[in-house]
């Protein structure tokens, strides 16, 4: 089978040969990236019943999916780091020797594709021809994950532009594991119980099998730009993170730029597209990405941020006008709905989108949707796929090739108890240790138990591409080489009262938590100081708007517990005994040090009035 002329590059379309002489596809397409090419597939996709096209006049140009129920989520258990030493995988990853792990899926691979066509995306994760992008090709047998890519990443001939003849690239290789016999007729949603999302550190490759679904498949996203990539970051000194970019706007027109790292289905999304309350007048928030950030230093000593993607693979139920208007913005057209519930007007639906369920749902099961079953409508990890240029609050330098200068850091998890609603670190190594040791009630992103609280350091647990030591190792030399080090901070927007109950509104009212920590970043803010770290007090927040949450309850959502921590610390303790013996040495003093000063505190820390 031919390349396109336009293929240029010897040395990937002898993988491809190679590729295609294992799996055995019917067709080779070289995806060219052309809104035609988008538009055949999705036509495909409608004519063999994995894509439901929506109502043109309701959601115009928008489709939507329904997976297996089978493959609806990350499956972090047959995740691997197959580097050449298991010690370099580290404890945290699933660990398999390369040549073993190649030989396992060569036989999966064999004859994998038969009855489909072979697709070959080339894609560049950040702005084409930016000297912080990086490209790779990927090869798959979905034609879902070719036209999520469109959307999630630059893809297409301009990608083999850059590349030339002879440029280096990260091979992506995937497949849904599902070949067909003659004759014999697809499934909506082909996929394979035997699973592996395979990486190889060492060679900078990628080898998925048997998931069609989200960061299983659309190989660009976690499994390059996190795994892959945290790898070429450690050995070329900047750094790749899970988490949202976005620009704070002050009234004075003064603009600063914060990261910030929750993990999965933790409110990234939300936060990048947060609009301010109308009383917080001149405040304006614009996002330039919802999920990853690239991070170098540039010849000043400052760090700058790109967001690799450029589309929003983002978790759909509780999204509606009021928590993420922006959000709801941007899906309003030319957006692909996986797992979402169908109204009977060709519209999509999910938990949290209105207060009532429209009547006639049906659910993302396709089954007529019974509001007494207990089971919702929706997926509870449905998603969508939007371009982001489509989002109303997009930063004007979104896609600027030298990135935005990152000013602060937030490391965020769900906890419904113990964390503060915000402090910050008193430097940059308590800041690492901070973010080290960051705990989070786990969600339906992955599969897996929920609610059970884990270490999830820095949100990167399942997508560190190595040593989770090493990784803090490498953010303390970061600080080290910085003149001015971003400044760190800690928020927790999840914690309960005793009735279960949210205490904290959130979503747009996230703005005040923002302000403190924007002003803290321009020298402007007070701070008290806690056995954490930084704190503000009830008058250091901007509560125009918000008067009638009471000061009493801002104090309980500040305070710290001496006995749950010392139970937290504990939780530190096991991170580091799995860790120990990469373990940056600093991390026990910065133990002991919050010890003490939990130690030395009232066994319920906290801000009464009579202390001031
Ligand atoms: P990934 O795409 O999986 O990495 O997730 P994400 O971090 O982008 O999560 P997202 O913003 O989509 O948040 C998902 C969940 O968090 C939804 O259930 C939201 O309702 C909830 N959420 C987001 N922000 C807040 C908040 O400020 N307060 C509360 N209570 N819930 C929030
Ligand atoms: C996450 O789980 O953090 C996601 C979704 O952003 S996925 O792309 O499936 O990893
Ligand atoms: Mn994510």
């Amino acid at each position: 089978m031919k390349h396109p002329d336009w293929v240029k590059h010897k040395e990937l379309i002898e993988w491809v040969e190679k590729t295609a002489a294992l799996t055995k596809p019917d067709n080779i397409e070289w995806a060219d990236g052309t809104q035609e090419e988008y538009d055949r597939l999705c036509q495909l996709l409608v004519d063999g019943g994995t894509f439901i096209k929506l109502n043109e006049k309701k959601r115009p140009g928008s489709f939507a999916a329904f997976s297996d129920p089978s493959d609806v989520a990350r499956v972090e258990e047959r995740t691997y780091i197959c580097s050449k030493r298991k010690s370099d995988a580290g404890p945290t990853n699933n660990w398999m020797d390369p040549s073993e792990m190649k030989s396992t899926l060569n036989k999966l691979y064999e004859g994998c594709m038969k009855g489909r066509t072979m697709y070959v995306i080339p894609f560049s994760m950040g702005p084409i021809g930016s000297p912080i992008s990086q490209i790779g090709v990927e090869i798959t047998d979905s034609a879902y994950v070719v036209v999520n890519m469109r959307i999630m990443a630059r893809i297409g001939k301009k990608v083999l532009d850059v590349l030339g003849k002879d440029g280096s690239y990260v091979k992506c290789l995937h497949s849904v594991g599902a070949p067909l016999e003659k004759g014999q007729k697809d499934v909506p949603w082909p996929c394979n119980d035997t699973k592996y999302i395979s990486h190889f550190p060492e060679e900078r490759s990628i080898m998925s099998f048997g998931s069609g679904y989200g960061g299983n498949a659309l190989l660009g996203k976690k499994c390059f730009a996190l795994r892959i990539a945290s790898t070429m970051a450690r050995d070329e000194g900047w750094l790749a993170e899970h988490m949202l970019i976005l620009g704070v706007e002050s009234p004075e027109k003064q603009k600063t730029y914060v990261a910030a790292a929750f993990p999965s289905a933790c409110g990234k999304t939300n936060f990048a597209m947060l609009i301010p309350p109308k009383e917080m007048e001149g405040w304006k928030v614009t996002t330039i990405g919802d999920d990853i950030a690239w991070i170098k230093k540039d010849k000043e000593g400052q760090l700058r941020a790109i967001n690799p993607e450029s589309g929003y693979f983002g978790v759909a139920p509780g999204t509606n006008e009021k928590s993420n208007p922006n959000a709801m913005a941007s899906i309003s057209k030319n957006t692909i709905f996986t797992n979402c519930a169908l109204t009977d007007d060709g519209d999509v639906w999910w938990e949290g989108m209105t207060k009532e369920a429209p009547s006639n749902l049906t659910t993302w099961r396709g089954e007529k949707y019974d509001p007494n079953s207990g089971k919702p409508a929706a997926h509870p990890n449905a998603r969508f796929t939007a371009p982001a240029a489509q989002c109303p609050s997009i930063d004007p330098q979104w896609e600027d090739p030298a990135g935005v200068p990152i000013k602060a850091f937030i490391f965020g998890g769900r906890r419904s108890t113990a964390v503060p609603l915000v402090y910050q670190s008193v430097n940059w190594n308590f800041g690492v240790y901070m973010a080290a040791t960051m705990g989070s009630e786990m969600t339906a992103a992955a599969a897996g138990t929920l609610g059970k609280v884990r270490r999830d350091p820095f949100a990167m647990l399942p997508f560190l591409g190595y040593h989770a030591a090493d990784y803090f190792n490498h953010w303390l030399q970061i600080g080290r080489e910085l003149p001015n080090p971003p400044r760190i901070f800690g928020v927790n927007w999840f914690r309960t009262d005793e009735n279960g109950k949210f205490i904290w509104p959130g979503f747009g009212e996230n703005m005040r938590v923002l302000k403190w920590v924007v002003e803290r970043v321009c020298g402007k803010a007070f701070a008290l100081e806690s056995p954490l770290g930084w704190m503000p007090r009830h008058k250091d927040i901007d509560w125009r708007g918000l008067e009638n949450f009471t000061e009493e309850e801002f104090n309980d959502l500040m305070s710290v517990d001496s006995e749950v921590w010392k139970e937290e610390v504990l939780g530190h303790e096991e991170l580091f005994s799995k860790l120990y013996d990469r373990l940056p040495k600093e991390f026990l003093f910065m133990r002991e040090l919050l010890r003490s000063s939990l130690w030395r505190s009232p066994s319920k820390w906290g801000m009464e009035p009579e202390r001031f």
